[in-house]
């Protein structure tokens, strides 16, 4: 689905977040990398509650990427545990909180008792409305598009559909988020300027943000100032420009 057009002065609907340096904030802590995963825990929470008063009203979290398989087995471990810890805790509180929790990303990798308690919570929170938090589970955008391609391809194959009847509005219905609107705004933490393969189709228009924070330190006072300076883009969506 593509955002419809806002005006200067209007906060962003959609934000998503790249929550990355829990390593590198752990590291010059003299910390293990898991303490500052744990700390990243504790930050999602705050951001998660600090979202909707800013009328945001999807959030979209990069929590494990098709890459990150390539972590040592001891972090994957660690990473698995917390999120599984997360479902079972936050469960109550998300939906006593009206938020509906959506996963991407291929879920078919991950262990089957994540994958269980994922399906739950995503039926139990499924009519929430205040915000819808999106977290982003094995994902990876390249991997999401060849797969929107192949199963337009199938319904090709199958005559359902013809080839010119593939437009935008077809891919994006293909995508794992076809459920919420494009981002408007993509926050990365931790100083480094990368998409690291996230949402690459939908942030065609997106603005970006890249913070010196890393994730573990990234307070809600932070990520209302990120929102705030939004309101302050002139966002053109390849037009000319107002001022001339
Ligand atoms: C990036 O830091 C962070 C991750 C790979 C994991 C992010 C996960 C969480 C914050 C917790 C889980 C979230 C939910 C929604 C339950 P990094 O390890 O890449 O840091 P580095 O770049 O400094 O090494």
């Amino acid at each position: 689905m593509v955002s419809t057009r806002r005006g200067t002065g209007a906060g962003p609907r959609h934000v998503a977040i790249i929550m990355d340096g829990n390593g590198r904030w752990a590291a010059r802590r003299g910390m293990a990398r898991s303490i500052g995963h744990r700390r990243g825990i504790d930050r999602v929470r705050d951001v998660i509650k600090a979202a909707p008063p800013l009328g945001i009203e999807v959030l979209t979290l990069f929590a494990f990427s098709t890459e990150n398989w390539r972590r040592p087995n001891y972090e994957i471990d660690v990473l698995m545990g917390l999120f599984k810890r997360y479902l079972v805790r936050e469960a109550d509180e998300l939906d006593a909180g009206d938020i509906r929790l959506v996963f991407i990303g291929d879920r078919t990798r991950l262990p089957l008792d994540i994958q269980r308690l994922m399906d739950q919570v995503e039926e139990r929170t499924r009519h929430n409305a205040r915000m819808t938090l999106q977290v982003a589970l094995n994902y990876g955008s390249r991997a999401e598009i060849v797969r929107a391609a192949q199963r337009l391809a199938v319904e090709v194959a199958a005559g359902r559909l013809s080839p010119d009847e593939i437009d935008e509005a077809a891919l994006s219905q293909h995508m794992w988020t076809s459920l919420v609107p494009d981002p408007d705004l993509v926050i990365r933490t931790s100083g480094e300027m990368r998409v690291s393969n996230f949402l690459l189709w939908q942030a065609a228009y997106a603005e970006f943000a890249f913070v010196e924070e890393c994730w573990p330190e990234f307070t809600p006072d932070n990520f209302a100032q990120v929102v705030g300076s939004f309101a302050h883009r002139e966002r053109r969506y390849g037009a000319a420009t107002a001022r001339g």
